[in-house]
């Protein structure tokens, strides 16, 4: 029998991480990428020390009921809302994510979003692919709104929000920020930020775009009343978590032109997508990529099993949670 300790990898990984994940743990692997029911995953967290998940797992009381050996959950993401954080402390367990390693990859996508949304490229894309291209025109193409010199409302500060800003000033944007917290003057500085409250933000950006955490709190940010405050020419980007925006209300406001356009790359109950908006053209939709480039997705498996080994060779994680 193996005398090496028992992990859990559960989903599928690059090849070569996990060949160098077995040759210090035996592991049970899911390369097939079929995600665990609640009951599956609660039986395979029993019978290891660590696990390396990702946002398909729900980490709460009910899955540790009886993972009586585990000491930590590797979260390969940087959002961790899939995480009880509370019920993994109080099982003993160290909970980790992978912050810092996506910032900017998650930060470029924003960007391709906000400009695919404003400038209508996926649009355009499916317009010409329909066959309806058949002259240039002054007045009868896609026409968009600019994002030079436009202002950005960016809803949730951190990290990558901070990324968005940087980008934003390459293109003469005025930046406009609401978050929890208010950040340093020399932070605010860095990225010619202005803090305002979220209801003047939703006023007057041109561009809104949402970078905040998933909770309770954050449960639609933005649902019609809020998009009631924005202009009838703004976008609206959401690279931060389906349930932020409440995308039945988002559907209705983008039918109605209430708004001009809007980006997702998340969704609420992803990866199924409101049939509502899939029946609108002024909407770009991703299957939740941001942080999805060859060079990032690695780094975010590197960073979660440096985290995992950390843990288990009795060090502290890398990016410990529940310190
Ligand atoms: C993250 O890292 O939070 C991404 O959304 C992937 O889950």
């Amino acid at each position: 029998a193996s005398k090496k300790p028992k992990i859990l990898v559960a989903r599928a990984i690059f090849p070569e991480a996990l060949a160098k994940l077995e040759e210090s743990y035996e592991v049970r692997s899911n390369q097939e990428d079929r995600i665990f029911t609640p009951e599956e995953l609660q039986k395979e967290l029993s019978s290891i020390v660590g696990a390396l998940v990702a946002g398909s797992e729900r980490i709460d009381a009910s899955a540790l009921a009886n993972a009586k050996d585990l000491k930590i959950v590797a979260n390969i993401s940087v959002g961790y809302n899939n995480f009880d954080v509370p019920a993994i402390s109080a099982a003993g367990v160290m909970a980790t994510n992978t912050p810092d390693v996506l910032t900017d990859t998650t930060a470029d996508f924003g960007f391709a979003l906000l400009m695919g949304t404003a400038r209508r490229i996926t649009e355009s894309e499916h317009w010409i692919r329909a066959g309806h291209w058949d002259k240039w025109s002054i007045v009868n193409n896609p026409l968009g709104m600019d994002l030079h010199h436009s202002t950005v409302g960016i809803i949730g500060m951190g990290r990558i929000g901070q990324g968005i800003a940087k980008r934003a000033l390459g293109f003469g944007m005025n930046v406009i920020y609401h978050n929890r917290s208010r950040l340093s003057e020399a932070d605010e500085k860095a990225c010619s930020a202005r803090y305002v409250s979220k209801e003047e933000l939703l006023r007057t950006a041109d561009h809104v775009v949402l970078v905040l955490p998933y909770s309770a709190e954050s449960h639609h940010t933005i649902g019609a009343k809020e998009i009631a405050l924005m202009k009838p020419t703004a976008t609206l980007i959401n690279i931060a978590r389906g349930g932020i925006v409440d995308d039945l209300a988002l559907a209705q406001a983008l039918k109605e032109k209430k708004i001009f356009a809007a980006g997702l790359d998340v969704f609420e109950g992803e990866p199924k997508v409101n049939p509502e908006l899939l029946k609108l053209s002024n909407v770009v939709l991703a299957p939740h990529i941001a942080s999805a480039t060859e060079k990032t997705r690695r780094a975010m498996v590197d960073l979660a099993i440096d985290n995992l080994r950390a843990a288990l060779d009795g060090k502290r994680p890398p990016s410990l949670i529940n310190a």
